[in-house]
């Protein structure tokens, strides 16, 4: 029998705790599945005295994430602190010099530096594995690396942010503002510690970056997301577009075009009664969509200690039978630049205004919306009491250069009560 995986992690926050559990408590399946044993030989985090309800004491400490990176019995270094940069940058480029295995749940850092640590892993020829990093406990990066890998993917699409899809539903259920279920999840400790970095569609963003990168055979491209958060979604949109029977998902969409690649995370409306539609709380999901298979859905739990650490020692169980694959599934050196799309491709747009209620407003809009190209699908307005009529439009596919020049063109037509709120729908 083999010697055993020795570990060494850096960070005992929720995951590090959790990948410290399933270790200690599936010490037999672990061998049974990987026949190795694994065992944590050393751990490092940024305070040594708490109780953090697991015992460690068996584990050497190291108060530098470094020292513990490039230890001689530390075979993977499991860089659980999170951050783009400094001490889970420089302790991965510590661990992959000195030709350690690492496995990270840190999504910034991949997105920001993905491309560079994975030349440097691969001239090492040491693995560098991230499933936590993305979308929790849903396997989605071995799905596209491993089970996917003869398909040419031509769509990813879902919901990769478990606070912001917790935030929506809760919304629609109760009736209330974004401002109060704002403060509501942040009590529960439900955003993190930056909440920009939730509702801001920032972390989200991070791993449609991951996932490009893999699906399209190009090298991690954050700056080429176009990104918006949710603060504008607004509860009398929500209302509005179950009415017409759409549900608001913070939605992240990757796809390669003519124009180069489409990537965007923000606010879309999808069809209610699809998968990505019913998402309740704050589960994630990612629909795949490739030439062969033509779609998978993927559906779990995309934050929290278990589904986490379960996703950590997925990666540990494949370093320990051997298994070894390219970074983002295709060698390094052979991920080509992408060309962010200037575009969007076309798509339905849901719109909502208010009219002041004089003959001709409507008519007004209609005009605009003609003179601009777009073709209207659907239309209601609806009863009211006060001198400003709410009015919904979904239109058929159109640019969004069209829908800008339409909402610049209403502005001087006099006529609006208040400022248009233009979504962009997401069909499939
Ligand atoms: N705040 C993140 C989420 C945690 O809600 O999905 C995982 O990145």
């Amino acid at each position: 029998m083999s010697h055993p995986l020795r570990l060494g992690i850096a960070g005992l926050g929720t995951v590090g705790v959790g990948v410290v559990k399933i270790i200690r408590q599936q010490t037999a399946l672990l061998k049974a599945r990987t026949g190795r044993e694994i065992i944590i030989t050393a751990v490092s985090a940024r305070t040594k005295d708490c109780d953090r309800g697991v015992p460690l004491n068996s584990y050497a400490w190291e108060d530098n994430p470094v020292a513990l990176a490039t230890r001689d019995d530390v075979d993977i270094f499991v860089e659980l602190m999170g951050g783009a940069d400094g001490p889970a940058k420089i302790a991965t480029e510590a661990a992959i010099a000195a030709g350690k295995h690492v496995i990270t749940a840190n999504k910034a850092m991949l997105a920001m530096h993905g491309h560079p640590l994975a030349l440097a892993a691969e001239a090492k020829g040491v693995s560098l594995r991230y499933e936590a990093a993305v979308a929790g406990g849903i396997p989605v990066i071995k799905t596209l690396t491993e089970g996917l890998a003869g398909n040419e993917i031509t769509r990813i699409m879902g919901v990769m942010n478990g606070s912001c899809n917790y935030i929506l539903t809760r919304m629609e259920d109760s009736g209330l503002s974004y401002q109060e279920i704002f403060a509501e999840a942040d009590g529960l400790g439900y955003l993190e510690a930056d909440p920009q970095l939730d509702v801001g569609g920032i972390d989200a963003a991070h791993k449609l970056a991951i996932l490009s990168s893999i699906a399209f055979g190009t090298k991690v491209d954050f700056d080429g997301i176009v990104i918006e958060g949710i603060e504008r979604v607004s509860i009398e949109d929500i209302n509005a577009a179950a009415d017409m029977g759409y549900k608001i998902k913070l939605l992240g969409v990757t796809q390669m075009t003519g124009r180069g690649l489409e990537q965007r995370m923000q606010p879309c409306l999808v069809p209610a009664s699809s998968p990505l539609g019913q998402l309740q709380g704050g589960t994630n999901m990612i629909v795949i969509e490739g030439d062969s298979i033509e779609q998978v859905v993927l559906r779990g739990p995309g934050a929290g200690m278990g589904p986490t650490a379960s996703a950590v020692m997925g990666d540990v169980c494949d370093i320990a039978r051997g298994f070894q694959l390219p970074v983002f599934g295709q060698p390094a050196k052979t991920l080509t630049s992408a060309t962010p799309a200037k575009s969007t491709r076309p798509a339905p747009y849901y719109l909502r205004m208010g009219l002041v209620d004089k003959p001709g407003a409507l008519a007004k809009i209609a005009t605009v919306l003609g003179e601009a190209g777009i073709s209207i699908d659907r239309m209601r307005q609806y009863g009211h009491a006060d001198t400003s009529a709410p009015v919904l439009i979904v239109t058929h596919k159109i640019s969004s250069a069209a829908i800008d020049i339409a909402l610049e063109a209403m502005e001087r037509t006099g006529v609006l009560a208040s400022a248009p709120v233009a979504l962009r729908i997401e069909e499939g």
